[in-house]
């Protein structure tokens, strides 16, 4: 079993320190290898919206290979890069943004769960900055997850949907989509919620009913962490 105590570090990397030799000699350099971030809670402490298993494989087949591809990704870029080789730079930039994506919106995923028992579930409060926004533009809460849901049910094929403040329009909390792992990289925008809409985060429980598991997954849902994050 994984760690499970409290992490309050969202992207973890590790520096490790290499050594290359170019027709400049030898080169020391230092970067940063991506692992799986430490969970808050147990796999089955989403049950019963989310099982265990899902969880459990989730976090360790599926995260943990957008994690190893990442590294390898960025090693091979490095390589490329010493070598001079912009053709190799070029072709690997799209496994970089797609496991590069897939580690970030993943890490927001896991810390924006939170199981009943650990507040999952219970909306913002209404004194919070969150709250007030969410009221002053929606209504209600149940007004903005109705239209999410509306945003993750119009998703073709596999996605994410993101809850974020737009900065460059007074904070304002819109809901938007992309395809594939493609992450939010636009710096005005920041993920409040970020919902997993691949077949992966569901099936195994809920089948071709995807409905099901998006109104379901919203008993689970870390509003804490998305006031926290509202904050920046
Ligand atoms: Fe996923």
């Amino acid at each position: 079993m994984y760690s499970l105590r409290s992490s309050r570090v969202l992207l973890k990397s590790s520096p490790i320190v290499g050594r290359t030799t170019s027709r400049f000699g030898s080169i020391s350099f230092v970067r940063s290898k991506y692992s799986l971030p430490e969970l808050d809670y147990e796999f089955s402490a989403t049950e019963p919206y989310i099982s265990g298993k899902i969880n459990e494989i989730h976090y360790t087949k599926h995260h943990q290979t957008y994690v190893n591809n990442l590294n390898a990704s960025i090693e091979q870029a490095v390589e490329a890069k010493s070598k001079g080789e912009v053709k190799k730079l070029v072709a690997l930039q799209k496994a970089i943004n797609f496991n590069g994506g897939g580690y970030i919106n993943h890490c927001l995923w896991w810390k924006n769960l939170a199981p009943v028992s650990q507040g999952g579930g219970q909306p913002p409060s209404a004194e919070s900055h969150l709250g007030k926004q969410i009221a002053k533009q929606y209504g209600s809460i149940d007004k903005l997850i109705e239209i999410t849901n509306g945003k993750l049910a119009g998703i073709q094929g596999s996605g994410w949907a993101f809850i974020v403040k737009n900065k460059a329009n007074g904070d304002t909390i819109d809901v938007i989509t992309t395809a594939n792992q493609d992450t939010v990289t636009d710096p005005n925008l920041v993920p409040l919620i970020a919902i997993d809409a691949w077949e992966h985060a569901y099936y195994l429980q809920y089948q071709n009913v995807k409905a099901d598991y998006f109104k379901a997954l919203w008993n689970v849902i870390n509003w804490k962490e998305a006031e926290r994050r509202y904050q920046f």
